[in-house]
């Protein structure tokens, strides 16, 4: 395996690793450039950070850089603390798009006067700080219009990634800072912003509805599962540039059948066999997906204890059911496990809303996790 590229990371994926998504990377690098600030949803390790990434590498080849950078709201506990993590974000930035040599501090400092930044120089170049102004939402305001106005003075784009955003709702004083982010959002013309989640049922109405204050402010960009004839020919290519030989198409489907084409179970199982020396049969597709779902099988349990006996029982009936399931919430299915149609509407809006459940394009309902189905189907 000497000098072979790791075809399937356990984290981010991009260059080599990175299968696909032509048309979301297309459409978030424009959006990018353009300033159209965006909304990306996607369920959990499906993807958001690594075609983040691989749009900002795209653009950098295609010469058209930009400064960019993630926040991460799971962390983030109060107002105080989003807009410390906003405004650390916003310090890189603008040291990011600033050119290197002495006038760079002299310019940001006028860009940023009102957050009154300072100014060090070590091992790695410039770092500045701001200080956060009285009020918390209005040191976001300024640090925002603040690197707006930077990247103007240097001609320059930047990108504000703010990950799973939908935790803004939830914290103290998340409401405010909603309404002073769509003040800066909306008057920025140099700095794009991306707001990305994997929790849709918060993420969506921030967006939609119209008594948010984000409401229209931007583009939405959806990611759904990568689709098997692009994993397909994916998978051929690394296996050709592995073992100059092609995996057989049968091996192929059996790995995109247990894997649900998760990206993280597709890339947790192949760099697996891609360890062996040869091309690896059904068998050993089956024996290496056994380990792994048995590795994770705890977490799995531990999200099945956590719901009520309803939406337990339809859960392991769709898990179940051979192909998915049209109409999990009839009377035909309902019976056999004894659950009446009211009960089973509500378990499958929970669950639904759980993301444990969802409709696939030949209308069928399926689990989303390919462990939890694994782990259910035994019982
Ligand atoms: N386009 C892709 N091609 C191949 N593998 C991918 C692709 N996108 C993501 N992956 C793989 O899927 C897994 C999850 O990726 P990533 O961390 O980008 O997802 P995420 O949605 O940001 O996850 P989280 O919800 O944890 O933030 C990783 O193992 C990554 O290597
Ligand atoms: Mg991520």
């Amino acid at each position: 395996m000497a000098g072979q590229p790791d075809f399937f990371p356990l984290g981010v994926a991009t260059g080599v690793a990175h299968c696909n998504r032509t048309k979301e990377r297309a459409e978030l690098g424009r959006n990018m450039l353009d300033v159209r600030h965006t909304w990306l949803w996607g369920r959990r390790r499906m993807g958001k950070t690594s075609l983040v990434e691989q749009v900002v590498e795209d653009l950098h080849r295609a010469g058209r850089e930009v400064a960019a950078t993630t926040i991460d709201l799971l962390v983030a506990h109060d107002a105080r603390d989003f807009e410390a993590q906003l405004l650390e974000a916003v310090e890189r930035l603008g040291v990011l798009i600033a050119p290197k040599g002495r006038s760079a501090a002299r310019r940001l400092g006028e860009a940023f006067g009102a957050l009154k930044p300072e100014f060090s120089l070590g091992a790695l170049g410039l770092s500045m700080k701001l200080s956060p102004p009285g009020r918390a939402g209005q040191g976001v305001v300024e640090a925002l219009l603040g690197l707006d106005r930077a990247a103007g003075l240097h001609d320059r784009r930047a990108v504000l990634v703010l990950d799973e955003f939908q935790q803004l709702g939830a914290i103290n004083g998340g409401a405010s800072l909603e309404g002073a982010l769509r003040h800066a959002v909306e008057r920025l013309v140099n700095v794009t912003c991306l707001f990305a989640g994997s929790q849709r049922h918060l993420l969506a109405p921030m967006f939609e509805q119209e008594d948010r204050p984000l409401f229209r402010l931007c583009r939405k960009l959806t990611l759904g599962r990568i689709a098997a004839a692009d994993y397909r020919d994916f998978l051929r290519q690394a296996s050709d540039r592995r073992w100059g030989d092609v995996v057989a198409d049968r091996v192929i489907d059996r790995i995109l059948a247990v894997t649900a084409r998760h990206p993280y179970y597709v890339n947790a199982l192949c760099s697996r066999l891609w360890n062996g020396s040869t091309p690896p049969e059904v068998e050993a597709v089956d024996a290496a997906w056994e380990r792994i779902a048995m590795e994770d099988k705890p977490v799995a349990a531990a999200r099945v204890v956590g719901l009520a006996a309803s939406q337990r029982a339809l859960l392991r009936a769709i898990a179940k059911a051979p192909d998915g399931v049209q109409h999990p919430a009839a009377h035909q299915f309902l019976a056999p496990i004894r659950l009446a149609t009211s009960t089973g509407n509500r378990a499958k809006e929970v669950l639904e809303r759980e993301d444990l459940i969802r409709r696939e394009n030949d209308d069928r309902w399926r689990l989303v996790d390919p462990v939890l189905a694994w782990y259910l189907r035994r019982l």
